[in-house]
């Protein structure tokens, strides 16, 4: 199919990319200049593993990068809108959504054929229907169910796993406002074969993506909850607590041959200091506020967000235990971005812990392997950026692991050659606790 992707940001430019890899031709549209020459010479612009292969691979057959978004729709017969939807002044902020549903519906007046708009982003339910719909059908002067369709489909893409998650999904949401939508939208798809396909209307698709989020986000905060109650009991560690939960058969499926079956969903119930990124917070904050409006409280899913905007305090009072005035003491902070594998830092507990420490006068020495470009941006001078995991470690009072990269695994190793032995407190609970002298952790 001819497809053109509006917003080539991290969820616009792996669905791009992995279309055209299928064999669609695909225009990515973006409004930063930039990034499309980026695009057209084949340089990823974000960092996704597997991403640039691909990119290069494809660019020039059958992908391209426009910033022409009027030409990109008259040339295609479907479009998918996937730029962002932040959380702005206690709601979704739908601004770019409306901005580009307006184009499209510009462009729209001077087609002759059919064309399907179809919703990538996470949107609140009901924005397709009653926002994007509407706009359309204003700024075309045509009619949605005769000229041109709305659909959403909404992306499942963990950063670091999202060309594997787009090339081997679990599950593909087909929402449509008609039969024909969901028929098109579905021809995208048909090359994937075997996946659970669920066909629905286009508000149900959009609360799949919160609902798939919230739970998750919902067993971090639960598993946060018990790990500070383990540390405030004490004799108690909650990663034990947690082993002993997972072994749940039904959480972990004992097959025939007597072998467990440790499903991906069971490192969501780990106590750690926080959840981040681009998706967990702003969607369920997103939802809590939609539901509000609805006359829905939303206790459980306020709580969530509560428990986790307090979590990365923990680290701190770990580290104010053993050192009450942190003015001038030396810490190590290990891990930036919000998770492995990604040099996303947005919404990363490393922020406020990081600006906690500055503010408090400690000497911080930063490392991740891929993020510290990023957070320079972030931090300027007022840390001390290192290239290496063993120079990071050299000469400091207390070690804070924040993030889980597998080059850290390595740590215990390297501690043992230090001429003292800092405080080390494993924000992730990643590394063996019998293996670091004087470990501390969240939940221990
Ligand atoms: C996406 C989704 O859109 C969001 O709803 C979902 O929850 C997470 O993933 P993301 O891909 O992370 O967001 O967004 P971002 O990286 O900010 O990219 C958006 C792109 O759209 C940017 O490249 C921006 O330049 C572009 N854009 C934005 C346009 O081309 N036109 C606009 O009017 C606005
Ligand atoms: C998430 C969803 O998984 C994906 O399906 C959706 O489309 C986009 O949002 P992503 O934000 O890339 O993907 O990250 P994910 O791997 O799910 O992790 C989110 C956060 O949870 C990270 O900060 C991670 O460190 C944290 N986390 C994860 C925990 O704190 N504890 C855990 O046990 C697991």
């Amino acid at each position: 199919m001819k497809v053109s992707i509006i917003g080539a940001g991290y969820v616009g430019l792996v669905t791009g990319v992995c279309l055209a890899e299928k064999g669609h031709q695909v225009v990515c549209v973006d409004v930063n200049q930039e990034r499309v020459e980026k695009i057209n010479q084949a340089i990823s612009p974000i960092y996704e593993r597997g991403l640039e292969g691909l990119l290069k691979k494809n660019i020039k057959v059958n992908l391209e990068a426009t910033t022409n978004l009027y030409k990109s729709i008259v040339e295609t017969e479907i479009s998918l809108i996937a730029v962002g939807t932040p959380f702005v002044n206690n709601e979704i902020d739908l601004t770019y959504i409306k901005e580009v549903s307006h184009q499209i519906g510009q462009a729209l007046k001077e087609k002759s054929t059919y064309h399907l708009v179809v919703i990538k982003s996470t949107v609140v339910p009901g924005t397709t229907d009653t926002v994007v719909l509407p706009i359309l059908e204003k700024a075309s002067g045509k009619k949605a169910g005769i000229h041109f369709g709305v659909a959403m489909n909404p992306e499942f893409l963990r950063e670091g796993e999202a060309i594997q998650d787009f090339m081997f999904p679990d599950r593909i949401i087909l929402g449509g406002m008609d039969e024909k939508s969901i028929e098109i939208l579905g021809k995208l798809y048909c090359s994937f074969d075997r996946v659970d396909t669920l066909r629905t209307n286009n508000k149900t698709a959009e609360m799949i993506k919160y609902t798939s989020n919230s739970l998750l986000a919902t067993m971090i905060s639960f598993s946060n909850e018990i790990g500070n109650l383990c540390a405030s009991i004490g004799d108690i560690d909650v990663v034990d607590v947690m082993k002993g939960v997972h072994l749940d058969k039904r959480l972990s499926p004992i097959m025939p041959d007597g072998k467990r079956v440790v499903p991906s969903f069971t490192a969501y119930l780990e106590a750690g200091c926080g959840f981040g990124g681009s998706c967990f917070p702003k969607d369920v904050k997103a939802l809590i506020a939609h539901g509000k409006k609805f006359g829905s409280q939303m206790r459980l899913l306020d709580a969530v967000i509560q428990i986790n905007e307090q979590q990365p305090g923990q680290i701190l009072l770990i580290l104010k235990k053993h050192f009450p005035v942190l003015s001038g003491i030396r810490i190590a902070v290990l891990g930036l971005s919000f998770k492995p594998n990604t040099d996303d830092l947005r919404e990363s507990p490393s922020i406020p812990i990081v600006k906690y420490l500055i503010e408090q006068n400690a000497i911080v020495k930063a490392y991740d392997p891929i993020a510290g470009h990023e957070a320079y941006q972030l931090f300027g001078d007022t840390i001390e950026f290192c290239n290496d995991l063993g120079q990071t470690i050299k000469d400091v009072q207390a070690i804070v692991l924040l993030t889980r990269w597998e080059e850290f695994k390595k740590i215990p190793e390297m501690m043992i050659h230090l001429n003292t032995q800092p405080l080390f407190i494993d924000g992730r609970r990643m590394l063996d606790k019998y293996h670091i002298k004087r470990y501390e952790g969240i939940g221990l």
